[in-house]
């Protein structure tokens, strides 16, 4: 069992990475249930194969789970969602004392989050996150948001849970193209300020995506150490220091708007091949050698994760991919930040990247 907490003062929390822990679920949670109930949302995936686990670990206790399930799929970050979920919280009486609970991956995680930011003016939330992406990285931090008909997690609030369940074990039921998009974010945590875990995420990625639990486990905690520590330092991104968690999202984003947010490329995979693009487009500006682009791609690749517009199965213009990235959330004052690298291990955000030169990359790229 290891324990890592967020340093936010008094919004400081724990965070618990357990082999097994959703089976405890009732002893870890118990001190959240204020009125003897929790409000569990999830979603007709999530909750086919694990809510029932979680009402067996409650079941004998003194608590109430009061279930909400939602369809699965990115569809459901919507207002029509956020107002079913928040109807249904107020019509069962939810208080400010009462502890919502996000059974799921990072969309029930952020409407979840919202939910709670806002139902009578805000209550407790607490995350189990059951996908590797949701386990690494959007279950931690208090980012939530749903998306709105201009973009993605347009709306929302910073929010943070009052404390993360992570059991890998639930892992053994994600589908494999979700495990290793997830594992995307994983290879991220090494590529922003840590060469010797990309090292590790270079040795032992085939005995995590064959989910041998000790790979899973040190993959997440290390993944996990790393988030807490720098939303510690920089909780709402205006340091730049939260903005390294942003590698290859920039680049993934055109992408992902590209292929309409759609299974096409899903979150993670189009993160993967924006990080290798970030790598290339640093050193098209002389930042980073050419070889530790190289062998970033080459690792995305040997894991069967995009590495490339091509591989991603992107073939439109740089200009048209540049319009896409105008739309992100994080344009300030008519100019977008970049996560660029010096090398492994080695991230910087530039504020000096001029569009077209990116338009041009990214013609030369396809
Ligand atoms: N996923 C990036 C962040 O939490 O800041």
């Amino acid at each position: 069992m290891t324990q890592i907490r967020v340093e936010l003062g008094e919004q400081s929390y724990p965070i618990l990475v357990e082999p097994g822990a959703l089976e405890m679920a009732a002893q870890h949670l118990q001190g959240f249930a204020a009125n003897k109930r929790l409000f569990v949302l999830t979603d007709d995936h999530v909750g086919a194969h694990l809510l029932p686990r979680l009402q067996h670990a409650f079941a004998g206790s003194a608590i109430d789970l009061v279930v909400k399930s939602l369809p699965a799929g990115e569809a459901s970050k919507s207002w029509r969602q956020l107002e079913r979920v928040t109807d249904w919280l107020l019509a069962e009486g939810a208080e400010r004392s009462d502890t919502l609970v996000a059974l799921g991956g990072g969309v029930i995680g952020d409407l979840t989050g919202f939910a709670a930011a806002i139902v009578k003016r805000g209550c407790n939330f607490v995350q189990i996150p059951t996908s590797l992406l949701a386990q690494v990285d959007s279950s931690v931090g208090g980012k939530t948001a749903i998306n709105s008909s201009v973009g993605k997690n347009l709306i929302g609030s910073f929010n943070q849970p009052r404390f993360v369940l992570i059991d890998p074990l639930v892992l053994n039921s994600l589908p494999d193209r979700e495990l290793r998009a997830g594992y995307a974010e994983v290879v991220k945590y090494g590529l922003i300020n840590d060469a010797r875990f990309f090292e590790w995420c270079e040795a032992n990625s085939e005995q995590l995506l064959n989910r041998e639990p000790d790979a899973l486990s040190e993959a997440i905690v290390h993944s996990v150490r790393a988030k807490a520590l720098i939303v510690g330092e920089d909780e709402k991104e205006l340091s730049g220091r939260r903005a390294l968690l942003n590698l290859g999202h920039t680049f993934g984003h055109a992408l992902e708007a590209e292929t309409g947010f759609s299974d096409r490329l899903v979150h993670g995979e189009a993160v993967a091949a924006g990080m290798a693009l970030a790598f290339r487009y640093s050193v098209r500006r002389g930042h980073c050698d050419a070889a530790d682009a190289e062998r970033v791609a080459a690792h995305l690749k040997a894991v069967g994760l995009p590495h490339s517009l091509a591989s991603a199965s992107v073939q439109a213009s740089g200009a048209r991919l540049v319009d896409h990235m105008m739309h992100d959330k994080k344009m300030s004052g008519g100019t977008l930040p970049f996560l660029l690298a010096n090398g492994i291990g080695q991230s910087f955000l530039a504020k000096d990247v001029d569009l077209a030169d990116v338009a041009a990359f990214l013609d030369e790229s396809a």
